[in-house]
């Protein structure tokens, strides 16, 4: 029964989207358990390009089936708007998406605060997508969360939203000094909403664990990345969620024991999107290049992503918090004009050398990498589908990151497109010890 998680191991877009349209191809459905349209997921299909934010990259293979599990935080009109721009581009969404009616859902009150919290930090700002995320997570926690299925109970809809908001007007009239929100308005708007998702909505436990006994083949599509999950990330720098392997769990109401590997996502280099500590950003040409090469301006809201070298202290942590079992990396061909790769090994902090990443924010914000410096191999890796094909020295350095990270590569990614790829191992048969 192979169930599968694939999570990102840096600060998210490390090509999540890309590597699970892939192993799509070989799978019965495709779920999204944490996070919300916070997401960009880039799949580009010959020369059309999709971003998807909010339902699973699988929703691109006809016939498979997708759902967003209980532990994301759905925007519905995000999600009517999504649905609908693929239907546009020919890519049928009924029947074949399915809602958890215990996901939660993100208010317009939730979208504000995550605007005016954020303007109120100033300096210490985390650079939050502005999508409402971190204070839908926040209701959710508190126990006064509105969940999707609670569209469908139209008198308790009206009752929750009612006491929610009176403590969020008062909260954005009296701290935030800005406009309260309309309770007539906002009831409408969102039956308006249910009317256009009810058929989706359905328990979704259910749904996967019945696919799972009926020995069908699932795919946990983790968003964001293992530095940014709310436990294990650089905090406060990091999002409202769990977006480490444990979250699939939580996320879908799929236990532990069903789920047969873990494998994460590592970009060749490091970008991260918003503040937040990065001990190998590159502040110079090198920087600037790397972000050029690799197009690396966010999928959801077109901010430049910070690029620096190839972190294996980062990477080395997802593996030991995920379990992984096998990475694939991507984006090999960035790298392909560089005459020199660096890779960090370890960190300096006041005398002293880190070979494990450190818990302490300060650490993180101050440290010095320590580097090994590979040649680079100068030539293009664009496209290349065999191991073999590849120059002598990108495979030294993917040996290197390999050793470093102490987990396999099963697949290399060597572009933007599908086929851009060379597999090495079957994922959905990797198991036991990593090399
Ligand atoms: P995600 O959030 O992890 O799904 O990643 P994003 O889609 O936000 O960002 C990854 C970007 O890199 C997208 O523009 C992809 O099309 C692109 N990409 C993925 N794999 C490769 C690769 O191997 N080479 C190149 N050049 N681009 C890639
Ligand atoms: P994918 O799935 C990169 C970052 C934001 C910000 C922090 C908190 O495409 O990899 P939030 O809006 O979630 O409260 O913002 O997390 N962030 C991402 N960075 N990729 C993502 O998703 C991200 N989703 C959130 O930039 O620093
Ligand atoms: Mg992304």
């Amino acid at each position: 029964m192979p169930a599968l998680v694939v999570i990102g191991t840096q600060w998210g877009d490390e090509g999540k989207g890309k590597i699970v349209d892939l192993l799509s191809e070989r799978a019965d459905g495709v779920v999204r358990y944490q996070g919300g349209h916070n997401a960009g997921h880039t799949v580009v299909l010959g020369q059309e390009t999709f971003i998807l934010h909010l339902i699973p990259s699988g929703i691109l293979h006809p016939g498979k089936r997708c759902v967003i599990g209980n532990g994301v935080v759905v925007d519905p009109a995000a999600l009517i708007e999504e649905a609908g721009h693929l239907e546009k581009r020919g890519i049928p969404i009924r029947g074949r998406l399915h809602v958890s009616s215990n996901a939660h859902l993100i208010m317009p009150y939730h979208k504000a605060i995550d605007k005016e919290s954020e303007r109120l930090k100033g300096a210490r700002r985390i650079g939050t997508t502005g999508r409402g995320i971190g204070p839908a997570y926040v209701d959710k926690m508190a126990r006064i969360g509105i969940r999707v299925g609670d569209l469908l109970e139209p008198d308790l809809f009206r009752e929750k939203l009612t006491a929610n908001l009176i403590e969020m007007n008062f909260l954005l009239e009296q701290t935030y000094k800005t406009e309260r929100f309309d309770l007539e308005k906002v009831y409408r708007e969102y039956m308006g909403y249910a009317n256009e998702i009810r058929d989706y909505i359905v328990d979704t436990t259910v749904l996967l664990n019945q696919w799972i006994d009926e020995g069908k083949r699932i795919l946990f599509e983790g968003a964001q990345g293992t530095h940014l999950d709310v436990d294990h990330g650089t905090y406060p720098y990091v999002t409202s969620s769990s977006a480490t392997a444990g979250g699939a769990c939580t996320g879908t109401g799929v236990g532990p024991t069903r789920i047969s590997a873990v494998v994460g996502v590592v970009k060749a280099y490091t970008t991260r999107v918003g503040s937040g500590p990065f001990p190998t950003e590159l502040k110079d040409d090198t920087g600037v290049q790397l972000q050029e090469r690799g197009h690396e301006f966010g999928a959801t809201t077109g901010r430049a992503r910070r690029c620096g070298w190839f972190d294996a202290l980062l990477v080395r942590y997802a593996v030991r918090i995920n379990g992984l079992i096998g990475v694939a990396v991507t984006k090999l061909d960035v790298l392909d004009a560089c005459q020199e790769i660096n890779l960090c090994v370890g960190y300096r902090f006041r005398g002293k050398t880190f070979h494990d990443m450190p818990s302490s924010l300060t650490v993180q914000e101050s440290c010095e990498p320590i580097y090994e410096t590979v040649e680079g191999w100068q030539c293009s890796t664009i496209g290349i589908q065999r191991y073999e094909q590849l120059p002598v020295r990108a495979k030294d350095y993917l040996s290197r990151l390999e050793e470093r990270i102490g987990c396999r590569i099963f697949l290399i990614s060597t572009g933007t497109k599908r086929e851009e790829a060379i597999l090495l191992d079957d994922p959905y048969s990797l198991q036991g010890q990593n090399r």
